[in-house]
């Protein structure tokens, strides 16, 4: 187990080449040495590589899971037992265990939070944890909408960085980086043909247009359900079809929610499904598929294959349900590719830095990182790509200079 684990870290930090620039840049100076950082992400061989770069660049780490069901224990076996980091997390942990698990990443008493959706964040408010704290970093979306929340109702009491936000973030991991994966985990659990298949992709926010390239891309016929209206036309403009879900799961075969909303799929819309139609989520949360209405409508519910349950409904249709409604990507494959996660975890490095620099002047307020952050990190990668690009020239200097004054 362990050694496994420890292989396919390696595996990864070959594709990670901007974190260990980063890591080989700051690993005599160690900037963050003295530091404790409690990180509550999903355990994957990428997140490992980030510990071990806070690692080396000074810091004492923690790691809790981010989600219950996608941790690769192969990956906590390794860090636990090879490299002193602790991790506490298991997959399949119950939510007592998901919730302690958190509490032991704070009782560590962390300069820094680095999360993946919140719950770090919100447990070390709700339960008075946060003395000590200088600040925290957040991954995404769902993670920064709530602390947004907390900024404007005021109870927000370090500053906390939303690298989410960062263009060389959301543009690659939300898009690129969930559209293969969100694939990849369907695959891994059904095995069945995209091409010719009616998908039908709930939201078009940065993950969902990422979902909806990808399976196009595979030959599947593509359906975009929106409730914002300008997405729902840049969904029109780049070609799909796009309608009310009621309408869409009727010729359904498979539907992913991409939304970071609860019920998208709900008693009315499971009612007129298709028999057979395959539901997975692809949002931080399992609250987009409801699944009180689908449990209360179905007269069995058994484990079809590893990762699938399917429900049989009162009226004889089968729905097929991935991961307990749990992220598809993370819980049946195993979450965006290293490269991708090369660019997400550099800026979170970054942002730990950044954070420790600027602590007398940041508030506790949500702070995106500066533009030449982000345009370092997307020059160090084309650089590690091979791919260079053309300087500017005096004339265009002069103006990006007066353009921002
Ligand atoms: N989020 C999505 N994919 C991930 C990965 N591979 N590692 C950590 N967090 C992720």
């Amino acid at each position: 187990m362990r050694e496994r684990g420890r292989k396919r870290i390696k595996w990864a930090s070959r594709r990670m080449p901007v974190l260990m620039s980063i890591r080989e840049d700051y690993s005599q100076e160690k900037p963050l040495k003295g530091i404790r950082i409690a990180a509550c992400l999903h355990i994957t061989t990428e997140t490992a590589n980030l510990a071990l770069t806070l690692r080396d660049m000074g810091a004492e780490v923690r790691l809790c899971a981010s989600n219950p069901l996608s941790t690769q224990d192969d990956v906590v076996a390794a860090l636990n037992e090879e490299e002193g980091i602790e991790v506490y997390a298991r997959r399949g942990e119950s939510e007592e265990e998901y919730y302690a698990n958190i509490r032991k990443c704070l009782a560590f008493k962390p300069h820094i939070t680095v999360d993946d959706g919140g719950d770090l964040t919100v447990v070390a408010h709700t339960e008075g944890q946060y003395e000590g704290i200088i600040g925290g970093t957040e991954e995404t979306t769902t993670g920064v909408r709530r602390l947004r929340e907390m900024e404007s109702e005021g109870v927000l009491k370090y500053p906390v960085i939303a690298v989410n936000d960062s263009k060389t973030k959301y543009l690659f991991d939300n898009r690129y980086g969930t559209g293969q994966s969100t694939v990849d985990g369907i695959l891994r659990a059904t095995n069945v043909l995209l091409s010719g298949k009616v998908v039908v992709v709930a939201g078009y926010g940065w993950v969902g247009r990422g979902i909806a390239m990808r399976f196009r891309g595979m030959g599947a016929r593509v359906i975009i359900t929106e409730i914002d209206p300008i997405k729902a036309l840049e969904a029109v403009h780049d070609g799909y079809d796009v309608m009310p879900m009621y309408e869409a799961i009727k010729g359904a075969d498979l539907v992913i929610t991409a939304t970071g909303e609860p019920d998208v799929v709900r008693r009315e819309h499971l009612e007129v499904a298709k028999d057979g139609v395959l539901l997975a989520n692809a949002g931080h949360f399992d609250v987009e598929i409801n699944l009180r209405d689908l449990g209360a409508m179905a007269e069995s519910v058994s484990e079809i294959r590893r990762n699938v349950k399917e429900y049989v409904l009162k009226d004889g249709r089968r729905v097929y349900l991935l991961c307990e409604g749990r992220l598809a990507n993370l819980c049946a494959a195993e979450g965006h590719p290293a490269e991708v996660m090369d660019l997400s975890f550099s800026n979170q490095a970054l942002a730990a830095v950044y954070l420790l620099r600027n602590r007398e002047r940041l508030k506790p307020a949500v702070y995106t990182l500066p533009d030449v952050i982000d345009e370092d990190v997307a020059q160090r990668k084309l650089a590690s790509m091979g791919i260079r690009i053309d300087e500017p020239s005096e004339a265009q200097l002069r103006r990006r200079w007066t353009e921002g004054t």
